[in-house]
């Protein structure tokens, strides 16, 4: 809708160090005064706490990476949604195309993640999107509405407080941005699905994420269903972080 908060969100990935994180941060904050929209930054999960101290009465949200869909217990390497919790933290990246990749991430489990997210308060960024392969296929539109009908389904009625993330892979540290108009296709998609499933998905943000940039992003930002951005290697800059940012009225 016309007057929903736009949302910008950093994912830093695994970079940053005590020292760098402290320089971009507090840059970044800084810039912030005027800033319409949302800014979040998802950190790498070691430095929540230097980062819950930097933000400290600042208008700049907290996010996380990744969350387990364990609740506490014997599962060495996990974070809790209730630890993070802790340190702050606002939003929590689920199923980031990394994970799904690397980690063997599959719907169900990206699905459950969120629920444990939304069951502690923390807002899930559900990341969907298609390989280069599954667009070339003609695929584009099952795969993302596969993805997140199982988030759907698993959520329920509390998906009007999920973020829906839509990364198209072949985007994604490629410098090959979608176009306004093939991300815009997808969204309308998203938003389709979301609005058979609960009559507030207006209320949704649908963020695009794949090399958006100073140059690209406010066309992007433009267009009717696109809330916002996932942004990944131009959030470690600060003037381009920051220009994004002023791209999302
Ligand atoms: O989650 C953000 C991301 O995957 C996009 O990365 O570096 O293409 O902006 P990047």
């Amino acid at each position: 809708s016309m007057t929903k908060k736009k949302l910008i969100a950093g994912n830093w990935k695994m970079n940053g160090s005590v020292e760098a994180n402290d320089a971009l941060v507090r840059t970044v904050i800084g810039g912030l005064q005027g800033a319409t929209c949302t800014v979040a930054v998802c950190v790498p999960a070691p430095y929540l706490a230097q980062l819950q101290m930097l933000r400290h009465g600042s208008a700049l949200e907290l996010g996380a990476q990744d969350v387990s869909r364990h609740e506490q217990g014997a599962y060495t390497g996990e974070v809790s949604a209730t630890m993070l919790k802790d340190f702050g933290v606002r939003y929590a990246i689920v199923g980031h195309s990394e994970r799904r990749q690397y980690h063997g991430e599959d719907d169900q489990l990206v699905a459950d993640k969120a629920k444990a997210a939304l069951a502690h308060g923390i807002t899930p960024i559900v990341c969907v999107g298609e390989t280069l392969a599954e667009r070339e296929a003609g695929h584009t539109e099952e795969v993302v509405r596969r993805q997140l009908a199982t988030v759907i389904h698993t959520n329920g009625h509390c998906i009007t407080e999920i973020v829906v993330a839509y990364e198209p892979v072949w985007a994604i540290g490629t410098g090959k941005t979608a176009t306004p108009e093939q991300a815009q296709q997808v969204h309308a998609v998203l938003r389709a699905q979301l609005k058979a499933a609960t009559p507030q998905a207006d209320r949704v943000c649908i963020l695009y994420g794949g090399s958006m940039n100073a140059a690209n992003a406010a066309s992007l930002l433009a267009q009717p269903d696109i809330d916002g951005g996932l942004i990944g290697g131009a959030s470690l800059k600060a003037p381009d972080f920051l220009q994004i940012i002023a791209a999302a009225r």
